[in-house]
């Protein structure tokens, strides 16, 4: 059975569709199955923001076909692992939970990481260089969370 991830974040445009992307490029496609989504719903439908898409490209990555979707009740059951970028998500998203058991599948992304962030800093309000810094938290979370989850 295939291991199911689940990235959030605010917007679903910015952090958690390049994370659901990097994830992605780093896995074998039959032993995990990737999503992503947000705890608002502004830009439900939406493909990711250009800035996101620009930088996943500039390491070969191609995120421009994802669309926004909102976090639902529902994920709580359909995922095993559920990574939030910061400490807004994490309760936002644990306010849905249907147990407490349920909780325990929610953790901060960049947990356990030897990052001097605790939480990926939302880039939206900023310029390329936030998305840039986004992107490389995320990458080296990805590599800790894969050796943590599939060995
Ligand atoms: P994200 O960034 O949570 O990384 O997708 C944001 C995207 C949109 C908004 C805020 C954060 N917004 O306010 O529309």
């Amino acid at each position: 059975m295939k291991i199911k991830v689940l990235m959030v974040c605010l917007g679903n445009i910015c952090r958690s569709p390049l994370a659901e992307g990097i994830l992605r490029s780093k896995v074998d496609p039959s032993r995990i199955l990737i999503d992503s989504a947000g705890t608002a719903g502004y830009h439900v439908g939406s493909a990711p923001d250009p800035r996101s898409i620009e930088v996943a490209k500039e390491h070969h990555i191609d995120i421009s076909g994802q669309r926004c979707r909102k976090f639902q009740m529902e994920d709580f059951h359909s995922f095993d692992h559920i990574f939030v970028m910061d400490r807004e998500n994490f309760g936002n998203v644990c306010s849905l939970a249907p147990s407490e058991d349920h909780k325990k599948k929610v953790r901060l992304l960049l947990e356990g990481t030897d990052s001097n962030y605790t939480e990926v800093p939302d880039p939206y309000y900023g310029g390329k260089h936030g998305f840039q810094e986004v992107y490389h938290l995320i990458d080296k979370a990805c590599d800790m969370l894969i050796k943590d989850i599939l060995t």
